[in-house]
């Protein structure tokens, strides 16, 4: 079985993409600080994929501990999650982003070089579109950033473009996420934000769960049917599942190519909340807040080359979504 490397394999879309990638008959090895997920993740990991799996608790910008790891095993490709991921934190600490997200790939993208990997699959974003792009977004699109989290995501792009020109043979596959939300149908491995959740679903399961009071939905003045903005939220299964496809890419195909990974529908925060009351039964207290600074109306996928180059097609439904991560966060509870 191939061996691939997952970089923040324990965290949220790492740790379903591990469990994906035993599906599919690779040999995944994590190597994660832990900075933002619990070892306990690798211990349910093996209960759901039935394996061991090997894990290095090591920081990826640190050479000498990830030429041990690449020293260790023949690897066939290289999946590269880790990384800080929190927009407003990246506005308020720019230097952090930049140092810690540009030297995590450079630093995976030298161990590649030096022990012959040449396969690399990247965890890239639809943050990178430029905010004016007509959607349904597509991979020629013009891009542009917003914020420090996704310029890193388009200088780590740029940096794998050109390392992926420079050697022959090398392929590498920038899979442009939209919104992933839900969690493995076992309830064992889900989203687990630290503190005041962000975003939308971890909230709104929060919400649910009597943890907080209410949802606060950002405005519903948007130019939308319903006012409130509108989303391409995909199961991070299907997403998990999307990685596993690109290595088969990668082998077949060299040079770089970003596909983007999203369902291609887009659903209002106001339709998010009627699915999770339609697939829990459970109500769904919310209110009108003012818009959030920086939040667009709409975009959602163009998602044709995912399906013509991978074979891709998302498969389970928002119902599907808002029921997984509920029971997530009901199994967190227990
Ligand atoms: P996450 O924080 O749950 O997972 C990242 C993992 O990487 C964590 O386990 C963390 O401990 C680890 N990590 C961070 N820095 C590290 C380092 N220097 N060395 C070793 N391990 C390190 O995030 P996620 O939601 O699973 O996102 C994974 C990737 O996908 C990130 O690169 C993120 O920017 C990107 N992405 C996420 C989303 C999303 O909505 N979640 C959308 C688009 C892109
Ligand atoms: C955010 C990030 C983006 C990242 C994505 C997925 C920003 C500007 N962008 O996108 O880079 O790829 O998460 O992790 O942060 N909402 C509410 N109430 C809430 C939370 C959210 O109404 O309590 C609304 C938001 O206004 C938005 C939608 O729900 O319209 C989705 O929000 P969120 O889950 O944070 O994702 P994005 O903002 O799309």
């Amino acid at each position: 079985m191939p061996n691939i490397l997952v970089t923040g394999g324990a965290g949220y879309i790492g740790s379903h993409t591990v469990a994906a990638l035993s599906a599919a008959g690779y040999s995944p090895v994590i190597v994660d600080n832990f900075s933002n997920s619990q070892e306990s993740v690798i211990t349910r990991l093996e209960k759901i994929t039935g394996a061991q799996i090997p894990f290095y608790n090591a920081d990826v910008r640190d050479g000498a501990a990830l030429d041990a790891v690449f020293s260790q095993y023949s690897f066939a490709a290289a999946i590269h999650f880790a990384g800080l991921k929190a927009v407003g934190e990246s506005v308020a600490e720019p230097l952090r982003y930049y140092e810690h997200n540009l030297a995590a790939t450079m630093s995976l993208l030298a161990a590649m070089q030096k022990h012959g990997v040449k396969s690399l699959i990247f965890s890239s974003s639809a943050t990178v579109y430029r905010e004016d792009d007509p959607v349904p977004y597509v991979e020629s699109g013009e891009l542009g950033c917003s914020n420090p989290y996704g310029w890193t995501k388009l200088f780590s792009e740029q940096i794998i473009r050109d390392v992926a020109a420079a050697t022959p043979g090398f392929s590498a596959v920038l899979l442009r996420y939209f919104n992933p939300i839900g969690a493995h149908s076992s309830g064992l491995i889900g989203e687990e934000p630290q503190g005041v959740p962000n975003n939308l679903l971890p909230y709104v399961t929060q919400v649910a769960a009597g943890i907080r009071p209410q949802l606060s939905v950002f405005g519903n003045d948007y130019p939308t049917p319903d006012g409130t903005c509108i989303r391409d939220y995909i199961h991070v299964s299907d997403l998990a599942r999307a990685h596993a496809l690109a290595l088969g890419f990668a082998e077949k195909n060299t040079g770089a190519t970003a596909i983007n990974i999203g369902t291609g529908r887009g659903y209002s925060v106001l339709e998010v909340v009627a699915a999770f009351e339609r697939a829990t039964g459970v109500s769904l207290p919310y209110r009108v807040t003012a818009r959030r600074p920086g939040d667009i109306p709409e975009y959602f996928a163009n998602p044709e080359l995912a399906r013509e180059k991978l074979g891709f097609a998302a498969e389970l439904g928002i119902e599907e979504m808002c029921r997984d991560a509920w029971r997530f966060e009901q199994g967190r509870k227990d």
